[in-house]
């Protein structure tokens, strides 16, 4: 297997295609001809907060949950090429049959916050919650991890939550047991079970990187909600500053946050959901409204220049980009498609079979909740 967060100097598995070889209207011309040749056999799914010029190039766009659904939909694709990070192509691969390959254009999109929780640290943690309390622990992670944390998550009878269903599966969580181990977006976690009631003081964190993870069996008994220390980088940049900011200079201009933000920058904020929520919020806004919208730039920018009639701004001054995202490129897209057509191997990412079969049943258990 790849680690492709080892060594980010490594080009060992960067596409060949370099820029000096080819323009940008090079790759978009061969580009076109060979998705011409190869038809159907091929389908492109890109995130939203993939550049203007990949989103241009994908047959679906969507948030995680909607692209997992489409992936495990496809019927005539032999080939789904994923423009998202890493995390996104291995639930793809976990949805979809042995006749399908999935492809990351460039094995260097990871997820900072994925590789804030690992199966040994997990496996840990588990034993030592679960030996402090009597109470049954529900685990839940969030779609932002790798598929041995699904895994894990399946074979102690969790689920898997996104960030658009987050609500409904955590409510799920909390009928099946006392308390739940929410991993590894700690805000997402704290965010959305505040909003379903709990308390903060119910709340702990879980820091692997402290001896017993910083807590202390009489807390772990007392808490509801054991939270991951987990967090998007990307997201942290958006501060309470930032709110302060804006309701000073414009308290007529919505704020509209992803629930990755903090737990002040989602409450101070007007609204906060997933990147497709974001989009259909802003799309039925009348004429002339004004949003600040705390998530990644590329959707932000976007936004912006898809409706001219609204006023949008990113609601920090500062440049919230997703630098693994930004990764995928036309260019590496090609270098995907010509392996295709000489019907080679090229950054497929596969999810071995003992790890898929736990993972699929947390994913599973998802999809029957969502
Ligand atoms: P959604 O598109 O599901 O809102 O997720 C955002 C994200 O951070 C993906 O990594
Ligand atoms: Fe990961 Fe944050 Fe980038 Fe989403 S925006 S892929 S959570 S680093």
């Amino acid at each position: 297997m790849i680690d492709i967060y080892g060594d980010l100097e490594s080009t060992e598995h960067l596409p060949k295609v370099t820029e000096e070889e080819l323009s940008d209207e090079q790759v978009n011309t061969e580009l076109a001809k060979i998705r011409a040749e190869l038809g159907n056999k091929v389908v492109v799914l890109g995130h939203h907060y993939q550049q203007d010029d990949v989103i241009a190039l994908a047959d679906v766009t969507g948030d995680s949950l909607e692209l997992a659904k489409k992936a495990g939909s496809l019927t005539e694709a032999e080939y789904i090429i994923f423009c998202g990070v890493h995390f996104m192509a291995e639930t793809a691969d976990m949805l979809t049959d042995d006749s399908k390959k999935v492809i990351l254009p460039d094995l260097r999109a990871g997820c900072s916050m994925a590789d804030m929780a690992n199966r040994r640290e997990i496996d840990v943690a588990w034993k030592y919650l679960t030996e402090s309390t009597k109470d049954k622990i529900v685990p839940i992670t969030y779609i932002n991890c790798s598929a041995a944390l699904k895994s894990f998550v399946g074979e102690n009878n969790g689920s898997i939550c996104t960030s658009s269903n987050a609500e409904k599966v955590i409510t799920w969580g909390l009928s099946q047991g006392e308390k739940l181990l929410f991993f590894p977006d700690q805000h997402l976690g704290r965010n959305t079970c505040f909003k379903l009631g709990i308390p903060l003081e119910d709340m702990v964190v879980y820091d692997p990187r402290q001896r017993f993870g910083g807590l202390t069996p009489e807390q772990i008994q007392k808490a509801k909600v054991i939270l991951w220390y987990g967090f998007c980088s990307v997201h942290q940049g958006f501060t309470k500053e930032h709110i302060t900011m804006w309701r000073q200079k414009e308290p007529d201009r919505t704020l509209i946050v992803h629930p990755e933000c903090n737990f002040e920058v989602t409450q101070g904020a007007d609204l906060a959901g997933s990147t497709s929520y974001i989009i259909n919020h802003i799309k039925a806004a009348p004429a002339g409204s004004k949003f600040a919208v705390g998530t990644e730039i590329n959707l932000v920018n976007r936004l912006a220049k898809q409706y001219p009639h609204l006023d949008i701004v990113s609601l920090s001054p500062y440049q919230c980009l997703c630098t693994t995202m930004y990764r995928i490129r036309p260019r590496w897209l090609l270098e995907s498609f010509r392996a295709i057509k000489r019907g080679e191997d090229l950054n497929v990412i596969k999810v071995d079979a003992e790890t898929t079969k736990y993972a699929l049943k947390a994913l599973e258990q998802m999809l029957k909740i969502s």
